[in-house]
């Protein structure tokens, strides 16, 4: 143990001096955007992890059995925080069939994971998303759409029972913008642009466009954006009420994951079982919305957490929750 500290302080310090140090004399030459920073943000971030075997955090590319190809996995990017990165920037990050099968296994193994609490997914500064991947669809028939079923994996990402943040800026269209909503909340760049522009292509949302969006933004707005394929900016998109939160671009991938670090700190049983009835409110009556949050409410009767949560409350101490 104390041999590993040592390493891992000395490791440490080699990659404090070999990229931080370059990274601060960088403002003396170059403008410094988000774009110089992430490369290191991505670096440090990944390599910290792999480097902590005292932090009980398992490569989840060992869990998953395979290096993706299209995405990229940062772990604890902040405390029970883990961060999936589109990762297809020459196509705009198109959504091909096995980058969404890779981010479906990616989801399915955090959420499963008790070192992980919520999850960021973000693209790059250019694009969160261009939308299914057109190229990959072009030639084919009805039939072999409907043999294909794309759409299954977005019903089992649909299931994830953590809260995911989309972390968006540059492009978010088509099944971009439909993955955006399928998030629990997003945070955009004030250079993000939403859209649903498959009209333009002679088709028309398929994995979810015309319910969610006219769910988030009311029917005006959802029809104007599914019918004429026009883009909203990130402001528009606030005000209609899509998104959470609008930040300059250097700042909305750090934005989301102090988003996703904040719901982190509190009883992952409680957020999850709040994030359920909240989602149900979509699918239910009122009465049966209530029924059910009621239960889940009675629910959280049975963990610690609630039992840490009341006691910190008295003691006037900040709660340590266990997700027991
Ligand atoms: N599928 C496949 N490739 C895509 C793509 C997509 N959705 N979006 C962009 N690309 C590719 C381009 O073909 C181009 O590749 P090449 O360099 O090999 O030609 C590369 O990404 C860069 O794109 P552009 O040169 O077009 O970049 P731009 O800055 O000039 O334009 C854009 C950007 C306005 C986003 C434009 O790329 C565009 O209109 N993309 C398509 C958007 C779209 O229609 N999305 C909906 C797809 S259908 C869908 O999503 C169905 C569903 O509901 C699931």
């Amino acid at each position: 143990m104390a041999t590993n500290v040592k390493r891992n302080f000395y490791i440490k310090i080699f990659y404090t001096v070999m990229f931080v140090s370059p990274c601060l004399l960088l403002p003396a030459f170059v403008p410094l955007k988000a774009g110089a920073l992430f490369p290191l943000y991505c670096f440090t971030m990944s390599s910290r992890i792999r480097r902590s075997p005292d932090a009980g955090i398992c490569d989840i590319s060992v869990t998953l059995g395979m290096q993706p190809q299209f995405i990229i996995i940062h772990q604890q990017v902040a405390p029970y925080v883990a961060h999936i990165q589109l990762n297809r920037p020459k196509e705009l990050n198109a959504l091909n069939l096995q980058l969404m099968s890779e981010l479906r296994d990616a989801l399915k193994a955090l959420d499963a994971d008790d070192t992980v609490r919520a999850i960021v997914i973000s693209g790059n500064e250019k694009a969160f998303a261009a939308g299914a991947d057109i190229k990959q669809m072009a030639d084919k028939t009805a039939i072999d759409m409907l043999n294909i079923d794309q759409f299954s994996t977005w019903d089992a990402i649909k299931k994830t029972k953590k809260p995911i943040i989309a972390g968006t800026s540059g492009f978010v269209l088509g099944g971009g913008c439909e993955l955006a909503m399928l998030c629990d909340m997003i945070v955009a760049s004030e250079t993000t642009r939403f859209g649903q522009p498959e009209i333009k292509l002679g088709i028309m949302p398929g994995a979810g466009g015309t319910q969610r969006l006219t769910r988030a933004v009311g029917k005006a707005l959802a029809m104007e954006m599914v019918l004429t394929g026009r883009m909203i900016s990130a402001t528009e998109a606030l005000q209609a009420g899509l998104i959470n939160k609008v930040v300059p671009v250097e700042l909305y991938l750090q934005e989301a994951v102090n988003l996703a670090a904040e719901i982190a700190e509190k009883s992952p049983i409680a957020v999850k079982l709040a994030k359920e009835a909240v989602l149900k409110a979509f699918d239910t009556t009122l009465e049966e919305g209530l029924h059910f949050e009621r239960k889940n409410f009675y629910l959280l009767f049975a963990s610690q957490d609630q039992q840490e949560g009341m006691q910190a409350f008295i003691e006037k101490r900040p709660p340590v929750f266990k997700g027991k």
